[in-house]
């Protein structure tokens, strides 16, 4: 009845005290969780000064109450419905409602009748979210190939929230072309995938403003390559020894690795990635390239070609020569350079120690293997070298030329004059390949004397007269001559720089000799004989 009569007031008091109902409540808006705990904080510190404190439902159809609180008579009723799941504090009006339902969200209005009969009301709203379970990820692939697969990944979650990305510990970038999401942002889509782009891990999550759940970490293998071939070849010179090794290797960046191979001239080879090639022969010169494939992406890249050439080594050179006797003036020569083993590209030839310089007498032949060297001088006389070539080795010969020349220069080095019983020399000489033979001649009488020095020991007058002295070159078949006058000086012929004594003794020499001969022409007159002089 109490209750009747105070309708009308009571409303009027509502409406007025819909100004203050804020103060009421601490928000006019919740979050549950279904199966958690929810509590409707106020602003009350005492219920005393109350008459009534109740709490009503509003589904959004209809309110119900759930509980009335006569201070009075301190006692609280609930709604049977809520009698195990709720809690109220009669201090402060707040109830806790426990185990929440789907069907708990709505609007809790809370009434309150003041000792003055005044009317306070105050209202919040309850949204029960569903618990977040089971995040994950799934891919709409399971496995990707880097610039050509595009990849759908979906979270998925039970409960309610909204999704966030991250790659890694750190959010997801998206670029909104090649990576953007749905706009329910459970769905990333990548198109054309980058090996990078999945390689995070990925991971959701999925979260509402009370929790949050993470998937698993994702990891998607996008296979990429082969790429960035590299291929080594040992030793690097394309041009090889025959009998030497060969290494190759080969290798790609690719997920999965890629499969390698070496073609030969198009052909494949046996060995795989890394090839070697021991005792290489001139079959094995050719172009060499290796080929890697990556089964998953089916793309295959070929490195650059090498092209190897394989050459026999220079050995066993040698020079000959067509002639040996070679003649001044006379001879044409031929030296040819060749070796026994390999091929030679380039020959280049020396003369005691320097560069050839080919001229009109010396022709080198248009693959200067051959030197022709026509009528010889002495000049020409040398060591000859050749050198050849070819891209993996080099080799040489060497030659000695002998020019056979003269007699030149035929010389006689003596003194003109000796004195009686003094030693002289006479010496002849001439420019000669081989040494030229000398044939001696005094006032054109032969001597029995054939070598180059003649020597008097003990000069005496017979011994003056002009010597001729004949070189002769027994290979040139030449003869050259000349002639030297000497002259043995008589006993007596006084030379300055004797010295006292041997004047004096030639002073008395001479004396005796005066008297000797005086008196053998008193002798003479007597007998009338002739005596021979001893000079
Ligand atoms: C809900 O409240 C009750 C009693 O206050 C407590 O025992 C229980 O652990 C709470 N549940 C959750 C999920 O907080
Ligand atoms: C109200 O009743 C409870 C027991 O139901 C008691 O503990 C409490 O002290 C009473 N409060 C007042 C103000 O009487
Ligand atoms: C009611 O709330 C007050 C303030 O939060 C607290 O001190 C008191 O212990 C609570 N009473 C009950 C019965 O929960
Ligand atoms: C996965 O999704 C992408 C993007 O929509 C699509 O291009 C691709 O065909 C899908 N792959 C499969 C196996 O469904
Ligand atoms: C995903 O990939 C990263 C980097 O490659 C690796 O560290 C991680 O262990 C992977 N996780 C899974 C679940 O395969
Ligand atoms: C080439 O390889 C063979 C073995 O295959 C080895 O016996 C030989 O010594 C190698 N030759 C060189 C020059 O490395
Ligand atoms: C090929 O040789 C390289 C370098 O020596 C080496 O790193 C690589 O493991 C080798 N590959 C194979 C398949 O033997
Ligand atoms: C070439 O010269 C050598 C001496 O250097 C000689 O033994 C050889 O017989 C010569 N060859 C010819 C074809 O004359
Ligand atoms: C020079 O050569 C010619 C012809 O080959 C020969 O008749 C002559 O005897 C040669 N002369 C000398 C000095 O060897
Ligand atoms: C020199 O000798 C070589 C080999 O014997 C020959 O082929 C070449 O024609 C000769 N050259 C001359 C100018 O005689
Ligand atoms: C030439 O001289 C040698 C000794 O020098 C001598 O044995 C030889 O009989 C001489 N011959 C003549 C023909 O005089
Ligand atoms: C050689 O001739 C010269 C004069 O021309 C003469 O003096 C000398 O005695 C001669 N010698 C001999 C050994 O006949």
């Amino acid at each position: 009845m109490d209750f009747y009569n105070l309708r009308v007031p009571l409303l009027i008091l509502a409406a007025l005290g819909r100004c203050c109902s804020q103060s009421l409540l601490l928000t006019d808006k919740t979050n549950g969780v279904v199966g958690k705990n929810v509590t409707f904080k106020t602003a009350i510190t005492s219920t005393m000064d109350f008459v009534t404190v109740t709490w009503s439902f509003n589904n959004g159809q209809s309110t119900a109450p759930i509980l009335s609180h006569v201070i009075s008579k301190n006692s609280s009723k609930i709604d049977a419905k809520y009698a195990s799941r709720i809690s109220y504090n009669a201090t402060t009006g707040e109830v806790q409602l426990r185990s929440l339902m789907k069907e708990d969200g709505g609007e809790y209005i809370l009434s309150i009748v003041n000792s003055d009969a005044t009317l306070q009301t105050g209202q919040i709203l309850l949204e029960v979210l569903e618990p977040i379970t089971d995040v994950k990820i799934s891919s709409n692939i399971s496995e990707a190939v880097e610039f050509d697969s595009s990849v759908v990944l979906t979270c998925s979650a039970k409960g309610s929230f909204t999704y966030k990305w991250f790659n890694g510990s750190v959010a997801l970038v998206l670029d909104d072309t090649r990576m953007k999401l749905n706009p329910n942002g459970n769905e990333l889509t990548i198109t054309l995938v980058r090996r990078t782009d999945l390689r995070g891990p990925i991971i959701c999550l999925a979260e509402n403003t009370l929790e949050s759940g993470k998937s698993a970490p994702f990891n998607l293998t996008v296979s990429y390559g082969p790429e960035k071939i590299v291929t080594t070849q040992t030793p690097t010179d394309p041009f090889l020894k025959k009998g030497s090794n060969l290494t190759l290797t080969c290798s790609a960046d690719s997920d999965p690795p890629a499969q390698l191979k070496w073609m030969f001239n198009g052909a494949e080879l046996l060995q795989k990635a890394n090839v070697t090639i021991s005792n290489l022969e001139a079959k094995d010169s050719g172009n060499y390239s290796c080929v890697a494939t990556n089964v998953k992406t089916n793309r295959n890249v070929v490195s650059p070609v090498a092209l190897v050439t394989v050459l026999e080594a220079l050995s066993g050179t040698n020079i000959s020569n067509s002639t040996s006797l070679l003649i001044a003036g006379n001879s044409t020569v031929n030296l040819t350079c060749s070796a026994a083993v390999g091929k030679a590209e380039t020959v280049e030839w020396l003369k005691d120690g320097k560069p050839l310089i080919p001229g009109d007498r010396v022709i080198l032949s248009v693959d200067k293997k051959s030197l022709t060297i026509v009528q010889v001088v002495k000049e020409d006389m040398g060591e000859y070298k050749c050198l050849l070539k070819n891209k993996v080795s080099k080799d040489e010969a060497s030659y000695k030329m002998v020019i056979n020349y003269g007699p030149e220069d035929v010389k006689v080095k003596a003194k003109n004059a000796v004195k009686f019983e003094e030693s002289i020399e006479i010496a002849c000489s001439a420019a000669s390949i081989p040494p030229s033979m000398y044939t001696w001649k005094l006032n054109d009488t032969v001597m029995n004397f054939t070598r180059a020095i003649y020597v008097i020991e003990k000069a005496k007058a017979a011994d003056s007269g002009i010597y001729t002295c004949e070189a002769f070159n027994p290979i040139t078949k030449m003869m050259k001559k000349t002639t030297h006058k000497l002259a043995v000086t008589e006993v007596g012929a006084v030379d300055e720089g004797l010295s006292g004594g041997a004047i004096a003794g030639i002073v008395i020499a001479v004396l005796v000799a005066v008297i000797i001969i005086a008196c053998i022409i008193k002798r003479k007159r007597k007998s009338g004989t002739d005596i021979p002089s001893p000079y």
